[in-house]
């Protein structure tokens, strides 16, 4: 290996001027993952894409089902638990290279009204969650002392200030801080912490924006990309996130660029009209 820099590290540094691979730069070969709420959505969408590249995948998830060649009963915001399930898999897999912390709920409530338990449901998983079964994790990557890398799922939830979404958005954006944080202490150790903030996508989650046409329409049209998100496109920057050797402590907006607009474009300036002035 050729290593540039680091190489008094633990790990022995970064290898650097590796020859191009034709952007198929995530090692796949005896690789394995973990992810959080593999058994729906997003996760499961990550579980399939890495199992069709050869990684073999465990997931830790309160429900069953989804693609997985294991399938671990796992609360990610009980830490009895989420020792338990990553031990498991681990077990299994014989080590731990990658893994993607992507549990969540989803809630709905506002500032005057908002239970104290309701704010403890979604913090529990969505930041709690996320932080135990990262630091899990990543303890698992460092004993199998190969290096690795780990994505967390926020949200653009974390960018904008939604209503009706303050305890949601307050886990989401912990998040994006916990991967600025961990990368630091983790870098030493060969392991990349980055996260993805999918726009709205359409997943289990979200079944209700099919109820209101109005909504969906509202989100498509201040969509630059002009649709809504797909399980694909945040498997896709997921994967990304795990290759990218070069890249940690990022969060990485995957939402068709909705986050770009605001309320303050000028009135009848449109990118048709603008089109039509060249
Ligand atoms: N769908 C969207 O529009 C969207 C947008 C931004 C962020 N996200 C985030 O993406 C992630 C995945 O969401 P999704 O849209 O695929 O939803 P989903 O409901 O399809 O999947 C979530 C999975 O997490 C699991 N889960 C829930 N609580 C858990 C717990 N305590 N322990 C372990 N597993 C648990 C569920 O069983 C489920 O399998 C979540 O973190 C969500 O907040 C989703």
């Amino acid at each position: 290996m050729v290593v540039d820099g680091g190489a008094g590290l633990p790990w022995g540094g970064v290898p650097a001027r590796r020859p191009y691979q034709g952007g198929q730069v995530l090692e796949l070969t005896g690789r394995t993952a973990v992810v959080t709420g593999g058994a729906s959505g997003i996760g499961a969408g990550v579980v399939a894409e890495l199992q069709q590249r050869g990684l073999r995948v465990v997931s830790l998830d309160v429900a069953r089902g989804g693609p997985a060649e294991l399938e671990i009963e796992c609360d990610v915001g009980d830490e009895a638990s989420v020792e338990r399930a990553v031990a498991g898999a681990v077990e299994h897999l014989g080590g731990l290279h990658y893994a993607v912390c992507n549990a969540g709920v989803a809630g709905m409530a506002g500032v005057l009204s908002m239970p104290s338990s309701e704010w403890d449901r979604v913090v529990n998983v969505n930041l709690r969650g996320v932080f135990l079964s990262l630091q899990r994790a990543a303890r698992a990557i460092r004993a199998t002392g190969e290096g690795g890398a780990i994505v967390c799922t926020a949200s653009t939830a974390a960018v904008t200030a939604d209503m009706g979404l303050v305890h949601y958005s307050v886990a989401k954006i912990g998040v994006s801080h916990l991967v600025r944080v961990a990368a630091r202490e983790l870098g030493p150790f060969g392991i990349r912490v980055n996260a993805v903030a999918p726009g709205l996508t359409d997943t289990p989650m979200t079944a209700a924006t099919k109820d209101s046409p109005a909504y969906r329409d509202s989100v498509i049209s201040h969509t630059p990309l002009g649709r809504l998100g797909e399980v694909d496109d945040i498997v896709e920057a997921v994967l990304a996130l795990l290759a990218m050797r070069w890249v940690t402590g990022q969060t990485l907006v995957a939402d068709g660029g909705v986050t770009l607009t605001s309320g303050t474009d000028i009135p009848g300036v449109t990118a048709e009209v603008l089109a039509a002035t060249q």
